[in-house]
């Protein structure tokens, strides 16, 4: 078997959840007669939701979201997939990942699957005349939806949108637990330092950012955050973090980790505060939250570890991890996130594509949430398989729980 066949037969025994889905779908095939196109970070992990789809009935056609996280040889053996055709590759320019993006819209899909929103920003700009095919879609991130909300209030978003980010099955897991886990696993894999006795700022208190810094204090390390919402920031110094701003905290940390959807959080003017060896990564979804463009011009860099590149600030090095992109899937070693947690979020992405199917041509377009049936079912799922029960609600609890009169 060839590795990108064994990383796939590896994650899938990790996948129970989209293991019995799969079998469900094998069965009733709701996504007979579709094509569904693909935009996703091209691993092990979304592999096993591409042949799901396929298994469903689809014919998908899938490329990266992202230009350096394609696993080249789990892309090789996804296009052995009956039912499925791959055109990811890794380390591309921007023409050749957008040519690719051209290729899985040339398919003409009915359905779009997003990571980032690059597939449905295509279509309504310079694939318009393929609008009309589209029955829906389904976006995986919160930088996707916050895309695709400014669309929606623009009123320029033709087709419904599943936001499966914002589910409690996708954003308490994946954001939370996933970035958390595997951001800090791929600095470490990076760079081979401690992160115990660190000191690390985490940029941003939300889903991710929370998850990151609980995970890194876990590891020893102290942890600052920077915050733009008051609600947040009092969130983490209450979580128990300092918390300040970034020209204060610049000078303060040694890891950096960028974690807001928002650009130049860390820029020109926090660079040359910075101490010799500060070692700086993003886990958002673009590569702007460090402003790399100031880094190129300002100062001299050279390549001294794979996937790291430094720049000599007055005297200083400051090593950026992958390009400043995201540092769990963009970073040499980065696997993306545990699998366990993946098997949660294409759970909710593979139901939400056969609801899609089944309901996308009544919908108008704009964003909607995920189905509560559909994160009840994943929830259930995923206890099922680790032979967890709880409790159920009785009689008189249901009618207390529904009632208005009932006192003290
Ligand atoms: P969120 O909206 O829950 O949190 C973002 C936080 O950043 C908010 O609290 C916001 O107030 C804060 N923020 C915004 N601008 C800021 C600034 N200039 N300085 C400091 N804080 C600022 O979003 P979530 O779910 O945590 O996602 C964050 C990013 O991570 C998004 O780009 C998302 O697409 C990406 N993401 C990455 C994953 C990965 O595998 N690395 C997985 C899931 C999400």
């Amino acid at each position: 078997m060839k590795s990108g066949e064994l990383k796939m037969r590896w994650a899938r025994q990790y996948m129970p959840v989209l293991a019995e889905i799969r079998r469900t779908f094998q069965e009733e095939r709701p996504l007979s007669g579709l094509t569904v196109g693909m935009a996703l970070h091209v691993e092990a992990k979304t592999a096993v939701l591409a042949e799901t789809l396929a298994a469903a009935g689809a014919e998908v056609h899938i490329t990266g979201c992202n230009p350096l996280s394609t696993q080249d040889d789990v892309a090789e053996a996804l296009g052995m997939v009956p039912g499925v055709t791959c055109y990811a590759k890794r380390g591309v320019g921007v023409e050749e990942y957008y040519a690719a993006i051209d290729r899985v819209l040339d398919a003409a899909p009915s359905i779009t699957i997003d990571d980032g929103m690059d597939l449905i920003h295509r279509l309504h700009t310079t694939r318009r005349e393929l609008l009309d095919s589209v029955i829906g879609g389904c976006e995986e991130t919160t930088t996707g939806i916050h895309r695709l909300r400014a669309m929606t209030k623009e009123g320029e978003l033709r087709f419904p949108v599943i936001a499966v980010n914002d589910t409690p099955m996708k954003r308490f897991f994946d954001n939370v637990h996933g970035t958390g886990e595997s951001a800090l696993t791929a600095v470490m894999a990076t760079t081979n330092a401690l992160i115990a006795g660190k000191q690390i700022v985490v940029a941003g208190y939300g889903y991710c950012g929370n998850g990151l810094a609980k995970k890194a204090h876990g590891l020893g390390a102290r942890v600052i955050v920077t915050e733009v919402d008051a609600r947040r920031a009092l969130q983490a110094h209450m979580d128990g973090y300092e918390v300040m701003g970034m020209d204060e905290a610049a000078a303060r940390g040694d890891l950096f980790v960028t974690t807001t959807g928002n650009t130049s959080v860390i820029s020109g003017r926090h660079f040359p505060k910075m101490k010799h060896g500060a070692i700086l990564a993003n886990a958002g979804h673009f590569n702007v939250e460090i402003d790399i463009d100031w880094l190129e011009n300002h100062t001299e860099a050279t390549e001294d570890r794979d996937g790291i590149r430094t720049y000599c600030i007055g005297g200083k090095a400051l090593h950026v991890l992958a390009e400043g992109r995201l540092v769990n899937l963009a970073t040499p070693k980065g696997m993306g996130h545990p699998i366990e947690v993946m098997d949660l979020s294409f759970a909710l992405q593979a139901l939400c594509t056969a609801h899609i199917a089944r309901h996308g041509s009544e919908l108008e377009g704009g964003v909607y949430e995920v189905p509560a049936a559909i994160d009840e079912q994943v929830a259930n799922l995923k206890l099922g398989s680790l032979g967890i029960t709880i409790d159920t609600l009785t009689e008189e609890q249901v009618r207390y729980m529904s009632s208005w009169d009932i006192g003290t």
